[in-house]
């Protein structure tokens, strides 16, 4: 069995459609839920799944060793970030090469980087007058949103779209790709 962990810092709707995707799978198993943020609702999200998950500060997430005892406490794998939005510690990528992969809602390279995230990405995104949003799914590495690319998919924008239609429409891409794309990915490493 390939054991998961999921970070999240918010809501966790992406945490939670892995978490119903990958229930009773033969050979992935959503083990661990790990949250920047005392508060996130991606935490009790958890505890309905009876997934252990733990709170570990921004402080002590820097420093990497904390979230490394907690992975290796529970065997982890890999790391899957969904709405994650602290940048992973050197500890971590060298732990886990090729072994983290991240959820952007926009088509990477474009509206990438520090600062770039949820409803920034969509506001830059309606600012630019764009005709197609989308979402990337990558590998990580130390830089925000530089890994390899593993899957893009594209959506039609109209004029009308405010910012929170485009984050509607693209998020449903990500609750139905995601999990797909993490049990081809797992699938294809030995
Ligand atoms: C998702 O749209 C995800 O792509 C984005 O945060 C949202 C989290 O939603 N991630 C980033 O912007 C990372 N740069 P959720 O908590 O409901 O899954």
């Amino acid at each position: 069995m390939k054991k998961i962990a999921i970070f999240a810092s918010g809501g966790g709707s992406n945490a939670e459609s892995i978490i119903n995707y990958f229930k009773g799978h033969s050979s992935i198993d959503v083990s661990l839920i790990v949250s920047n943020k005392e508060k996130a609702f991606v935490l009790k999200r958890a505890k309905k799944h009876n997934i252990p998950s733990v709170y570990i500060s921004n402080k002590d997430f820097k420093s990497g060793e904390l979230v490394l005892e907690k992975l290796i406490e529970h065997d982890i794998e890999y790391i899957i970030l969904a709405g994650f939005l602290l940048l992973i510690p050197r500890t971590l990528t060298q732990k886990f090469p090729n072994r983290i992969l991240n959820i952007h809602p926009a088509l990477l390279p474009n509206y990438g980087g520090k600062g770039m995230y949820g409803q920034h990405v969509h506001q830059a995104v309606f600012n630019n007058f764009e005709k197609e949003s989308g979402m990337t799914i990558h590998l990580v590495n130390e830089k925000y949103d530089e890994g390899k690319i593993l899957f893009q998919v594209k959506v039609d924008l109209k004029v009308t779209d405010t910012p929170d239609v485009i984050a509607a429409k693209v998020l449903k891409l990500e609750h139905k790709h995601y999990p797909e794309v993490i049990n081809d990915y797992l699938k294809s490493q030995s």
